[in-house]
C-alpha cells in the first residue's frame, strides 16, 4: 500500500511508478482525511510526501499524527527540489513509530517564489536523477532493505530551526488573484484544505493559514494567482507534473 500527498503531481508520479512495479494499492492522503480513514494494514506500506521548508506540508503532518500504519516494512519517500531537509526525521516523529527505510527523489522545485520552472530547460535541471532514483527505490523496497537512503538531507537540529519558517510562509495573506481571473473556481475546487471560497466569481482565502502547496497558483488557467507582489512567481512560471492524473 502506498499513501501519498501531492499538490502538483510529483509525489503522485513517484507513487504511481512504484505501484506499476509492485501492483500495490495507491491512496491519496487528502482522500483518506476526507473519509476519516487513518488505519492501514499491509505487508509493506510506503508514505510519499513533498518537502516543505525542510520539513513536511501541514496536510502530511496532520495526517501522520493520526495515521496508524500496521506493517513490518514502513518506508518514507520525500520528493524535493533542493534538499529533503529533515522531512524523514519529521515523518518518523509525527508517525510516532520507527520507519524502516528513508528515500528521496529529486524533482522540479515548485516553490517558484525562489525557483525558476518557466521553461522546459529550467524544469529539466531538476529531473536528471529522478528516474534512476525511483528505480533504486523500487529495488530497495522489493527486498525490504532497511536504512537511510536519502540524499542531500539536512541534520535534524538544523531542519528543526529551518522548518519554523513554514508557519509564516503559509499565511494566506501572501496569496491573491489579479484581474485576469476568469472565475472558473478550479483553485477552490482543488485546494486540499478548503482555504478558498468563491465569492462573486472571485477566490477569497477564508483561512489565515493554508498548506501553501501553491497548487492553486500553478493550476490557475490564466495564471492569475500570485504570491506577494507576484514579481517572482510570475517570472518563474507554472508547473504541474505532466503525468499528474487529476
Ligand atoms: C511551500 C513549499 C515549500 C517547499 N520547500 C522545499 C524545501 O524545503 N526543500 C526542497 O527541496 N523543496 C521544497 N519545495 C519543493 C517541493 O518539495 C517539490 O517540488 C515537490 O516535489 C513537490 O511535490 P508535489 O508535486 O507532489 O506537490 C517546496 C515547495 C513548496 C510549495
Ligand atoms: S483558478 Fe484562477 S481563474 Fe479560476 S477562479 Fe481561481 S484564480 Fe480565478
Ligand atoms: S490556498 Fe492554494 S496554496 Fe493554499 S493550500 Fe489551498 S491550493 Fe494550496
Amino acid at each position: 500500500m502506498i499513501l501519498y500527498f501531492s499538490a502538483t503531481g510529483n509525489s503522485q508520479y513517484v507513487a504511481q511508478r512504484i505501484a506499476e512495479q509492485t501492483g500495490e494499492e495507491v491512496l491519496s492522503v487528502v482522500d483518506c482525511v476526507r473519509e476519516e480513514r487513518y488505519s492501514f494494514a499491509d505487508n509493506r506500506i510506503g508514505i510519499i510526501s513533498p518537502t516543505y521548508n525542510w520539513g513536511l506540508p501541514s496536510v502530511a503532518r496532520d495526517f501522520f499524527q493520526k495515521a496508524k500504519p500496521d506493517t513490518d516494512y514502513l518506508y518514507f519517500v520525500a520528493t524535493y527540489g533542493t534538499t529533503p531537509g529533515g522531512s524523514g526525521y519529521f515523518a518518523q516523529k509525527y508517525l510516532g513509530k520507527p520507519i524502516s527505510a528513508f528515500y528521496s527523489v529529486r524533482m522540479p522545485d515548485t516553490w517558484t517564489v525562489l525557483f525558476d520552472l518557466s521553461t522546459p530547460e529550467a524544469v529539466a535541471k531538476f529531473t536528471k536523477t529522478t528516474e534512476n532514483e525511483i528505480d533504486a527505490i523500487i529495488s530497495h523496497i522489493t527486498s525490504k532493505d532497511k536504512g537511510q537512503f536519502m540524499r542531500r538531507k539536512t541534520p535534524a537540529f538544523m531542519a528543526k530551526m529551518l522548518y519554523a519558517t513554514y508557519d509564516a510562509a503559509r499565511a494566506t495573506s501572501h496569496l491573491s488573484a489579479d484581474d485576469s481571473c476568469i472565475g472558473c473556481g478550479l483553485c477552490a475546487e482543488k485546494c486540499p484544505v478548503q482555504a478558498i471560497e468563491m465569492t462573486q466569481n472571485r477566490p477569497v482565502w477564508v483561512k489565515d493559514k493554508c498548506a501553501m502547496c501553491l497548487g492553486c497558483l500553478h493550476r490557475c488557467p490564466p495564471f492569475a494567482i500570485r504570491y506577494d507582489d507576484g514579481k517572482k512567481t510570475r517570472a518563474h512560471g507554472q508547473y504541474i507534473n505532466p503525468n499528474m492524473l487529476n
